[in-house]
């Protein structure tokens, strides 16, 4: 786990100022029953509490969803910030100073230049909007009025008009920032020999994290121009095109007070804010950029569906097929809607009406289809040649699905379009090539571990657990470091033989500030391991521990045989042989 410079014993001393039920309180109502409070989960909607928080262990687990934590994690889901600023949030709630992170003075330099970066972006995005209070803001309003944008919908996106090229530089000067800040956070632009407001004149959107912050700017020209309509903040420390969405913060809000089933991706910002108004609280918009994993990476922490919503124009539609595979490849389930006569969302449903956009939405197709369909669009089926493109674009799509049946429902398709059976175009299928030109070998192979017996698993899991649930008869037990054979496991066990030689109790929220607990199964199989008791624990807790060491004699004693084959020096073999018999001893004691 990265933790950003911050040291072992700070973590520890914030954790032991820090209290898990008065931090998620904070967010969440929780009602106490017995040692647990329990609470509706923050993180997926539900209407019957299913999320704890345990105050002794200081962690928390939601029995609906799967996600639990300790206080930082909780910290980090809920901001859905970095382990540095959880920790940052947290400092400040324990009174404590956040120590200067010494071992890489760069990041610390980094990290305090982005901290005022982003003041400057929250101070400019709030005196961008105020400004259209004033009486010089006649256009910007104008223009907003002619889009039909309601003052509701200002507040909600925090729209703004940029005055002129120099009044944002003053109130930010008045307010005690630097030039160099100015422009570092992008908002200001030295031109010749000046400092000046980026966004001049333009009506300002800001782009906002799902954090909240205030990340940078779109600004859009009010009068038709022949120079780019939209001005976007340049790439700076805190703003990356590539990266951003917007509308994610209000998507967010969106699945946190009335739950989320997918997420609308459009192509342009006012596309994001029509819908909006229109009651459409779920797009989101990747700013005329095609989309990049990162994008898919944003989206996918609010939602596993996802329904591309591109213009109906042709730049749309290959910014949709591009779109499509990065989406799936990010393994989210994709839909599309092919946009009607060349509208956008925006125009499209300020002409219609949300009725007959929510229809649109729920006629969108399953990517597969939109593609072979959209291919079928060129498809002459008196041309030979033309039908023969059509397959070979289609096998395309076929070979991305990863389903056998997948593959069979859109193979059908292809056959209803074509009249070519489903053994022929199998055939063909299983011989095109990827775009490499290599016939792709199995590609869902995993890396090969060494495979551990489903019994070996189960005994270790049950003895880690049960150490660190603190079970009396796991209380004293002889090192069995040597009998744990996964790196990561061992790592967990040396953390528990720490707090017992040290006399620090064992606090399971601790667990994860080493590791990656949701991330790690081979550690989350133990944090969350259910204990039954229809079984006497403690018996079944020795026999763990004796098959293990059986477990553990066996693999040494391949080993030997192992050597056995290639050694032919006779001294060499005695030794072996003798360690064998000595092996085969232990493990009878240990039998009986
Ligand atoms: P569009 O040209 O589709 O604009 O660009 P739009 O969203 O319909 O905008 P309106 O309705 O005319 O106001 C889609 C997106 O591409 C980015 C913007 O983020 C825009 O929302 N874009 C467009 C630029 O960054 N620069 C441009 O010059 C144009
Ligand atoms: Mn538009």
């Amino acid at each position: 786990m990265q933790t950003f410079g911050l040291s072992e014993d700070w973590i520890q001393k914030l954790k032991d100022n820090t209290n898990i039920v008065s931090i998620v309180s904070k967010y969440v109502t929780l009602k106490q029953k017995g040692k647990t409070w329990w609470a509706c989960c923050p993180f997926h909607f539900e209407k019957t509490p299913s999320f704890t928080v345990n105050e002794y262990d200081q962690y928390f687990k939601c029995f609906g969803c799967g996600v639990g934590g300790d206080v930082i994690s909780f910290v980090r889901k809920m901001e859905s910030c970095d382990f540095y600023d959880a920790c940052k949030i947290l400092a400040k709630e324990a009174n404590m100073e956040l120590p200067e992170v010494t071992n890489d003075i760069n990041i610390a330099k980094q990290k305090k230049s982005m901290d005022k970066s982003y003041n400057i972006l929250k101070e400019t995005a709030r005196h961008y909007y105020e400004n259209l209070k004033s009486d010089n803001a006649t256009p910007a309003l104008e223009y907003l009025a002619k889009r039909k944008v309601q003052p509701e919908t200002i507040k909600a996106f925090g729209l703004g008009y940029s005055l002129n090229r120099y009044e944002i530089v003053n109130y930010l000067k008045s307010k005690g920032y630097t030039y160099e800040e100015m422009k570092d956070a992008g908002v200001v632009d030295y031109k010749d020999g000046k400092y000046v407001d980026c966004y001049a004149g333009r009506l300002v959107f800001p782009i906002i994290n799902v954090r909240g912050d205030v990340v940078g700017f779109s600004a859009r020209v009010l009068e038709k121009t022949d120079f780019a309509k939209y001005k976007n903040t340049a790439a700076t420390l805190i703003f990356d095109k590539s990266r951003c969405v917007f509308g994610i913060n209000l998507v967010k809000k969106e699945k946190q007070t009335k739950g989320l089933d997918n997420i609308i991706i459009v192509e342009g910002q006012m596309d994001v804010v029509a819908l909006w108004q229109c009651g459409v609280k779920n797009a989101v918009a990747c700013m005329g950029t095609a989309m990049t994993p990162n994008h898919a990476r944003e989206i996918k922490k609010l939602t596993d569906k996802v329904v591309l919503c591109f213009d109906g124009d042709g730049a749309g539609i290959k910014a949709t097929q591009k779109g499509i595979d990065i989406l799936v490849q990010a393994g989210l389930e994709v839909f599309v809607i092919g946009m009607p006569e060349g509208l956008d969302p925006d125009e499209y449903i300020n002409k219609y009406g949300k009725d007959k956009y929510d229809e649109l939405i729920n006629g969108a197709k399953y990517w597969a289809e939109y593609l072979i369909r959209n291919n079928a669009k060129n498809l002459n089926k008196s041309n030979p040649n033309s039908v023969n493109n059509f397959v070979k674009n289609s096998m395309v799509v076929i070979r991305k699905l990863t389903t056998e049946s997948e593959k069979f429902i859109y193979l059908n398709m292809i056959k209803e379009y074509t009249n070519i059976s489903i053994d022929v175009l199998k055939k063909d299928y299983l011989a095109v090539k990827d775009e490499s030109g290599e016939v792709k070998e199995n590609q869902n192979e995993e890396k090969k571990e060494e495979l551990l017996p489903n019994s070996y698993v189960k005994a270790i899991n049950f003895v880690l657990a049960s150490m660190l649930h603190n079970k009396e008869y796991a209380q004293n037990v002889q090192n069995i470091n040597d009998l744990i054979l996964d790196s990561d496991k061992k790592k967990l066990y040396s953390y528990i033989l720490d707090c017992k030689s040290s006399g620090k109790p064992l606090i399971l929220g601790n667990v994860y500030t080493y590791f990656d607990v949701e991330e790690n199964t081979a550690i989350s199989s133990i944090v969350d391991f259910e204990f039954t008791s229809d079984i006497d624990n403690a018996d079944y807790f020795d026999s763990c521990l004796k098959s293990l060491q059986s477990f553990a004699i066996d693999r040494q004693k391949q080993e030997i045989t192992k050597k056995l084959h290639n050694v032919t020096d006779a001294n060499e073999r005695r030794q072996l042989l003798e360690q064998m018999s000595n092996l085969i001893k232990t493990q009878n004691k240990g039998d009986k």
